[in-house]
């Protein structure tokens, strides 16, 4: 039909016009890798990675970070940034990815993670991984972003509640008569810090022998668990003497908070206060210590059902936020020696 064909001519027109001014208007963006630090891109990180790119903190293993930056002019408008490897370097980790708020939506961050990828690939790397929190504010087009690269769907790994160290204090009032009767039941505690070595032992023997299998991971002493550790504020729980539990608290990411990451009690006292009362009183000796502003955080994973319902139930009310973090990962480079079949983003 004639008519739909000068239709169509004229659209076609119309479009090439809008094209054209637009590019006569806007500078070209470029995408490149960056050497690191890289001065200026730090804007479009998280506030801990700021130093690494700015280079007011430079450690040794710098050259190891993979930077992808985006510049219109010589203005940076963009950055991909990663880990250092991992896993005998076969992992990085996408640590973040920004684009400014104007040019969003022109295919500017897809560009940057393809680079990203032939990068990490060329050094090595056969899986990348990332995580983000329900809480973050462009959670949808970040999650539209990596669904458009072909990573995989985020799957929940990580519950977190946080509450001002405060809660403690108000919680002794709402739950005075509970604390009572905890102890009369023989409830005690004893801080990280003055355990003894007879204690110690214990707990290896408790751990060797008498937890279920399930329950190992929860052991106090492993490597991990002493990173950052703040015995000050990690309590080892008794009944009547006899040791029934500990919580391990260390340094949280965001300043000014702690993390309790590991509470555990044996089953013979669950259901019986004892992880409550242990919570409030680590979260008293925070406020004591460093302040009634400062945040304490509780994670579990999300399958750990009982305490997610224990955090539900007796810590929500107090708390300041909760998230769901999540993981995502992409498959990028040969595994076993095979090529990999998954698609690689479009640059
Ligand atoms: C997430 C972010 C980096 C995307 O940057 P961008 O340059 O706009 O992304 P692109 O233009 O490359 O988008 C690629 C695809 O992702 C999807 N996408 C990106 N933003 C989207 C949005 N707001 N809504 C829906 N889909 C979106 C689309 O599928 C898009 O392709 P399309 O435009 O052809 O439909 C950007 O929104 C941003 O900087 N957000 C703030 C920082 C942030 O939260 N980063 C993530 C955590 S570190």
């Amino acid at each position: 039909m004639p008519g739909a064909a000068i239709q169509t001519v004229l659209l076609l027109k119309m479009e090439n016009t809008r094209i054209d001014s637009a590019a006569a208007a806007t500078p070209e963006v470029r995408i490149s890798a960056l050497e690191l630090p890289a001065p200026g891109f730090e804007r479009f990180t998280f506030p801990r990675y700021r130093a690494l790119l700015a280079g007011t903190e430079a450690p040794e293993t710098m050259h190891e970070r993979i930077a992808v930056g985006a510049r219109l002019g010589d203005a940076p408008v963009g950055l991909a940034f990663y880990s250092r490897a991992f896993e005998d370097g076969a992992k990085r980790r996408l640590l973040s990815v920004m684009v400014s708020p104007l040019l969003r939506r022109h295919g500017y961050a897809s560009r940057m993670l393809a680079l990203g990828e032939a990068l990490a690939v060329a050094r090595g790397a056969q899986v990348l991984t990332a995580t983000h929190s329900s809480q973050m504010p462009a959670v949808t087009a970040y999650e539209a972003l990596i669904r458009s690269a072909a990573w995989s769907a985020p799957a929940e790994f990580e519950y977190r509640l946080a509450g001002k160290a405060s809660w403690a204090l108000q919680a002794a009032q709402d739950w005075a008569p509970f604390l009572a009767r905890l102890e009369t039941r023989g409830y005690g505690s004893t801080p990280w810090g003055e355990i003894s070595q007879g204690d110690r032992e214990r707990i290896a023997q408790m751990v060797e022998s008498e937890l279920p299998e399930a329950d190992r991971q929860f052991e106090p002493f492993t490597p991990e668990k002493k990173v950052g550790l703040l015995p000050d504020l990690s309590l080892l729980l008794r009944r009547r003497g006899e040791i029934v539990g500990w919580i391990l608290a260390s340094q949280g990411a965001m300043p000014g908070s702690v993390y309790y990451s590991s509470g555990y009690v044996v089953h013979s006292v669950r259901r019986a206060g004892w992880l409550v009362g242990g919570v409030r009183e680590v979260c008293q000796r925070q406020a004591e210590r460093l302040g009634g502003d400062t945040l304490s955080v509780f994670e579990t994973s999300p399958k750990n059902n009982e305490m997610r319902r224990f955090m539900d139930r007796q810590l929500k009310p107090y708390s300041v936020w909760t998230d769901i973090r999540y993981t995502s990962e992409k498959q990028i480079g040969a595994t076993h020696g095979e090529a990999t079949t998954a698609p690689v983003a479009s640059a």
